[in-house]
C-alpha cells in the first residue's frame, strides 16, 4: 500500500512540476535547463507526498465528522482535493533550490546530487545560484495561483515562507549548520540545526496540505507537531545514511559529514542511539495524528518509512 502511495505520489508530483517549469527550449535556455536538470533528477518527492496526504487526511476526517457514511472515505481519496499537487510542486521547487545552494562550493561543496553532477558542476556556479533563486520565485508564483480561497493562499504562503526563512526555518538552519562545522556543538545546537534546516519545511508541507483541505486550528496544530517530529527524525536518518550507505546508493556523496566535521546526531550519540531517537520521534509524531484513526494511516506509514528508508 505505501509503495503505491510513494509511486503514485511521485508521478503526480512530477506531472505537476512538468506543468509549471518552463521548457528547456524557453529563452534564456541556460537557466531553464539548469532548473530542470536539478528538479527532474529523480528525487523522492517526499514533501509533495506529505502535503497531499496531510490534505487527504483532513479532508477525509471532515467527511467522517459530517457523518457521511464510512464507505465514502475510500471514494473520497480520488477526487478529494483538486489542485493540491500545485502546492506540492511549489514545495519541491523550494526543496530543490535548497539542495542546489547546499551543494555550492561555498556551502557543502558537493559534486553529486540525485545521481547526477550537481547543478554548479553541470552549469557553472553563477547559473546554479540563479537556478536556485529562480526555483524560489517560481514556487511563490505557483502558490499565488492555487485554486483555493484567498485567505488559505495567504496562510499557505506565510507558512512556507517561514519554514524556509531565517528564524527557525531552512535558511537559519543552514547558517548554523555551516557555522557549527568543526566546533563540537552541544545537543541543543544540533537540534536547532536539524529542526530548522530540514524539519521546518517538512512541517510546512503537512501544515499547508492541512490548510488547503480547510483544517481548523486543532488540525493545524496537530499537523505541525507531527511534521516537526518526523522532520527531525528525517534529518537524523539522513545523517545516519551518510555514514552507512555508499554514494551510489544515495545518489549523493556519502561520508561527507564526518569529513567536514558536521554537527550531526550520529557524531554525538553514535548510529544505534541516533536510530532509537529517530524511532521515538516517529512514535511521538504518529501519536499526534492518532486522533484521525483510519484516515491517518497513510501519514503514519509515511512517518515509519522516513526512518526505515535506505536512501
Ligand atoms: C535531502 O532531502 C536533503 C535533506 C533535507 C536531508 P531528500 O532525502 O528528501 O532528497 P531528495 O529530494 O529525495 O533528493
Ligand atoms: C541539507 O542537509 C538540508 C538542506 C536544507 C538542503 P545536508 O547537507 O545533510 O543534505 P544533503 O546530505 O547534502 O542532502
Ligand atoms: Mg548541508
Ligand atoms: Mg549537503
Ligand atoms: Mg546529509
Amino acid at each position: 500500500m505505501l509503495q503505491k502511495v510513494l509511486e503514485e505520489g511521485r508521478k503526480a508530483a512530477d506531472a505537476a512540476l512538468e506543468r509549471v517549469l518552463p521548457s528547456a527550449t524557453q529563452y534564456p535556455v541556460s537557466i531553464h535547463r539548469a532548473m530542470r536538470h536539478s528538479v527532474f533528477a529523480g528525487g523522492k518527492r517526499l514533501r509533495p507526498i506529505l502535503c497531499v496526504e496531510a490534505g487527504r487526511m483532513i479532508f477525509q476526517s471532515k467527511v467522517v465528522r459530517s457523518k457521511i457514511v464510512q464507505s465514502k472515505i475510500a471514494e473520497s481519496r480520488e477526487e478529494s482535493l483538486p489542485g493540491i499537487e500545485q502546492v506540492g510542486a511549489a514545495l519541491e521547487m523550494l526543496h530543490t533550490y535548497s539542495l542546489i545552494h547546499d551543494d555550492l562550493p561555498a556551502l557543502d561543496n558537493d559534486d553529486l546530487r540525485r545521481g547526477r553532477p550537481t547543478c554548479h558542476k553541470a552549469f557553472g556556479e553563477a547559473t546554479a545560484i540563479l537556478a536556485g533563486d529562480a526555483l524560489q520565485t517560481l514556487a511563490y508564483e505557483t502558490l499565488a495561483q492555487i485554486p483555493c480561497p484567498p485567505a488559505s493562499i495567504v496562510a499557505i504562503i506565510r507558512e512556507i515562507a517561514r519554514g524556509t526563512g531565517t528564524i527557525e526555518g531552512m535558511i537559519g538552519g543552514q547558517v548554523v549548520d555551516l557555522e557549527a562545522e568543526r566546533t563540537k556543538p552541544d545537543l541543543s545546537t544540533v537540534e536547532y540545526i536539524h529542526r530548522s534546516k530540514t524539519a521546518a519545511l517538512i512541517a510546512a508541507s503537512v501544515v499547508s496540505g492541512g490548510i488547503y483541505a480547510g483544517g481548523d486550528e486543532a488540525d493545524i496544530s496537530r499537523l505541525r507537531t507531527y511534521g516537526q517530529s518526523i522532520g527531525l527524525a528525517f534529518q537524523i536518518v539522513d545523517d545516519v545514511l551518510d555514514l552507512t550507505q555508499t554514494s551510489e546508493q544515495l545518489g549523493k556523496t556519502a561520508g561527507k559529514d564526518a569529513a567536514a566535521e558536521k554537527a550531526t546526531y550520529p557524531a554525538l550519540f553514535g548510529i544505534d542511539e541516533s536510530l532509537r531517537k529517530a524511532d521515538a520521534l516517529v512514535k511521538q509524531g504518529n501519536a499526534e495524528i492518532a486522533a484521525y484513526g483510519e484516515a491517518g494511516s497513510t501519514l503514519s506509514e509515511l512517518a515509519r518509512y522516513l526512518v526505515a528508508r535506505q536512501k
